[in-house]
């Protein structure tokens, strides 16, 4: 009786979670630290071309879900991820630019999206690297490098890698200057992190900000 009480209790919670919170799929958010660190002060130096930002719960209307959702779910990863063996590959290429430690990028990472979705934190960030692997933006944008291309040739080039699905694309407008940067790159993955489905790009939605403009992927 007793294990059926917490079987239902559980049921409740996951089924209270997933409605209330209305996840649909995921964003796959890149980030391009050249680009992104134009229009910010970045603290960190890093070399690669694209790292992963974060792999973010959104609605049918890709809105992205504000954590903390689940107040449960924190203690899975704070205050220092102490249960939570990160996958080596994280410390290569989830890495944050403005904050001090990685760890605490991945902490702030799961307690505004993380906590939005049902994996643990093993297997939630297991998938954010796997998909960044899988994607490879990095090698298959090496033609477009430090040069000017419409925007559309680039959601073109990347909606190519994933299936022809709709991607979106984050610039940097920088003060001062005619250049818009390439910062970040966001595809659409369904909640398993398998298949790539189109981002919505409903009208509300303002993370798509690049245009038909010239843009540089430096
Ligand atoms: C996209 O968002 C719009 C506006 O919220 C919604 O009506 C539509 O159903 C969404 N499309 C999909 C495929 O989820
Ligand atoms: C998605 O979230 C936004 C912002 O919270 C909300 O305005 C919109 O109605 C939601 N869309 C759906 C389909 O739930
Ligand atoms: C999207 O925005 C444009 C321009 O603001 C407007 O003309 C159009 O009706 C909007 N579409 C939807 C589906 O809201």
């Amino acid at each position: 009786m007793k294990e059926i009480n917490v079987f239902l209790v559980l049921m409740g919670s996951l089924v209270m979670a997933i409605t209330v919170q209305g996840q649909h799929h995921l964003w796959m958010v890149q980030t391009i630290p050249s680009g992104y660190c134009a229009d910010r002060n970045c603290r960190n130096v890093i070399k690669s071309d694209v790292i992963v930002h974060g792999l973010w719960p959104v609605n049918s209307s890709d809105f992205t879900l504000k954590g903390p959702c689940d107040e449960t779910k924190i203690s899975e990863a704070s205050p220092d991820l102490s249960n939570f063996s990160p996958p080596p590959d994280m410390y290569k290429f989830w890495r944050t630019l403005t904050m001090s430690r990685d760890e605490d990028f991945w902490e702030h990472e799961w307690t505004d999206h993380g906590t939005c979705q049902s994996a643990l934190p093993q297997s939630y960030f297991s998938m954010g690297i796997s998909l960044y692997k899988r994607i490879d933006l990095a090698s298959k944008l090496s033609n477009m490098k430090r040069s000017s291309h419409n925007a559309q040739d680039f959601r073109n080039k990347i909606s190519q890698i994933v299936d022809n699905k709709e991607v979106m694309l984050r610039c940097a407008y920088v003060h001062g200057t005619t250049t818009i940067f390439l910062s970040e790159v966001i595809v659409c993955v369904d909640m398993t992190g398998q298949h790539f489905i189109d981002c919505n790009k409903s009208n509300k939605s303002k993370y798509d900000n690049c245009g038909h403009n010239l843009i540089t992927y430096a």
